[in-house]
């Protein structure tokens, strides 16, 4: 498995300056330039031709003990440097020096306790998403913990398996923080889930897709609402390539970007056989000809290779925003050995009530989201009109009750998703019609295009508490396109 470790461990150990407070400044790059030799790609565009480097494996985070029914993991949140482009280091904000984000293996029924050390100098917060977690352990935006601080987060995993991630949340800085590093998978399994013959171990591969902006220096640039993002990265690596066996493989897809919203296809017209969304597996699979994943959302995939022959070159496209040349172009596999296969994608990977068998629904609810349009210098973000107020409490909800939430976009040109803390809700329609089969599974972030409304149901229950529900193109939330509802 490659980590980043073997890099920047030596770096790191050798001493390397970890970079002067004030991310925004531009003079962070200087300590990180001092340590490199001028490569060609330095002057102009740093950023390499396609598919010039490896996709990395994220890598998986051993728990300091492991005993009782729960598992203990100690992190630090610290600036470090990632070869993300060849040659350059570039300054990024990490959960334990990893960039990627590391990944963490829990089980049903298992608990996980994470403590978190603040190295940074500014204030963090750890939020789980899609996972149902005490509100002392969600990692609220207001809930954050200072430089120089631990905070102890514990996950019950009191819910069935899923792809969820984990990142931080810390108010007004979370947009910023995320895009500079601060995410990381945490694979949720149980019996179900392994009972199935589905590709396992390292045939099983996470990978966060997102975009970004370099500067001349190779640093990420960051302003809120930036749409001149347009390096594509996969696992960190700009539109890198990945070698593979030609036998199926299980991807567990996550966008990852703040804006920018994905329609990923395969180059030789196959379609992708999705199994799983946000709340972990769908009932059956369904062959996906162009897979749409918006900011926070997860997709997981299966691509059979045993249809190709070593030597072939299969690309993950891109046809959402943006200009083909630029952002078309995600990931490209390479088929470079035969191996064996046993896995298998069964017909049936799980049972969810149908739409008709839900709870009743008690309370039905308009959600509106919405940004200023204008094309002023800062655009606000809004949910039924308001900006997100820490101190108010827009929505209670009853513990235990379930509810349709309908959701608005009240935009003409912004797209905009939707993001509940705490639970996994179903899609019941789309723009008044039922919703397709990649999102009948469970769900906790949805996209809303313009002009459209989404129908869902929400049952809240697993625990009672101050949540947040959010745009989760990060950039808006910041903006103000957040609310608090409480359970009670
Ligand atoms: Cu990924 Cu408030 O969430
Ligand atoms: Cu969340
Ligand atoms: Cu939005």
């Amino acid at each position: 498995m490659i980590t980043r470790r073997s890099a920047l461990g030596g770096a790191l150990a050798a001493g390397l300056p970890l970079l002067a407070p004030g991310l925004r400044a531009g003079g962070e790059a200087h300590a990180a330039e001092a340590l490199l030799p001028a490569g060609p790609h330095r002057a102009q565009d740093p950023v390499p031709p396609a598919f010039t480097m490896a996709m990395p494996v994220p890598r998986v985070l051993r728990p300091l003990s492991s005993t009782g029914g729960l598992d203990c993991y100690e992190l630090t949140i610290r600036k470090a440097t990632a070869e993300i482009l060849p040659g350059t280091a570039t300054e990024v904000l990490t959960y334990d020096g990893s960039f990627p984000g590391p990944v963490i293996h829990a089980r049903s029924g298992r608990r996980v306790l994470v403590r978190h050390r603040n190295g940074l100098d500014m204030p963090a917060s750890v939020h789980l998403h899609g996972g149902s977690v005490p509100p002392s352990s969600d990692g609220n935006p207001m809930d954050v913990f200072a430089p120089g601080t631990s905070r102890t987060y514990m996950y019950t995993n009191r819910q069935s398996h899923a792809s969820l991630w984990f990142h931080d949340h810390a108010h007004h800085m979370e947009a910023e923080h995320v895009y500079r590093g601060l995410s990381g998978m945490y694979l949720l399994t149980d019996d179900l889930e392994q009972s199935l013959p589905l590709p396992k171990g390292r045939y099983d591969v996470p990978v966060t897709i997102r975009d970004a902006r370099f500067d001349e220096h190779g640093q990420l640039a960051y302003t809120m609402g930036d749409r001149t993002r347009t390096t594509i990265l996969a696992n960190g690596r700009p539109t890198p390539h990945f070698e593979v066996a030609a036998r199926k493989y299980r991807f567990r897809l996550l966008n990852g970007s703040n804006l920018r919203i994905f329609a990923l296809s395969l180059s030789d017209g196959t379609p992708l056989t999705q199994i799983g969304s946000d709340g972990g597996l769908l009932e059956r699979p369904v062959a996906v000809p162009v897979l749409t994943l918006s900011p926070g959302e997860r997709a997981d995939v299966v691509i059979d290779f045993s249809r190709h022959s070593v030597g072939t070159r299969l690309v993950l496209t891109n046809t959402g925003p943006g200009r083909p040349e630029q952002v078309g172009k995600v990931l490209r596999f390479d088929v470079v050995r035969t191996a064996d296969d046993p896995s298998k994608v069964p017909h049936v990977l799980r049972d969810l009530p149908p739409a008709s068998a839900l709870p009743k629904a008690a309370v039905t609810r308009h959600i509106e989201l919405s940004m200023d349009e204008d094309g002023r210098p800062d655009p606000r973000g809004f949910i039924n009109g308001q900006m997100y107020d820490p101190e108010r409490v827009d929505t209670t909800v009853a513990f235990g009750s379930s509810e349709i939430w309908n959701v608005t976009n009240a935009n003409k040109r912004a797209s905009h998703n939707f993001h509940l803390h705490l639970v996994q809700f179903r899609v019941l329609e789309r723009g008044g019609r039922p919703a397709g089969p990649t999102e009948a599974g469970l769900k906790d972030t949805v996209r809303v295009m313009p002009g459209e409304t989404v129908k869902l149901h929400v049952t809240f229950d697993g625990f009672r508490g101050d949540y947040v529900y959010h745009c989760h193109m990060l950039d808006h939330s910041a903006m103000g396109m957040m609310a608090n509802f409480r359970v009670r």
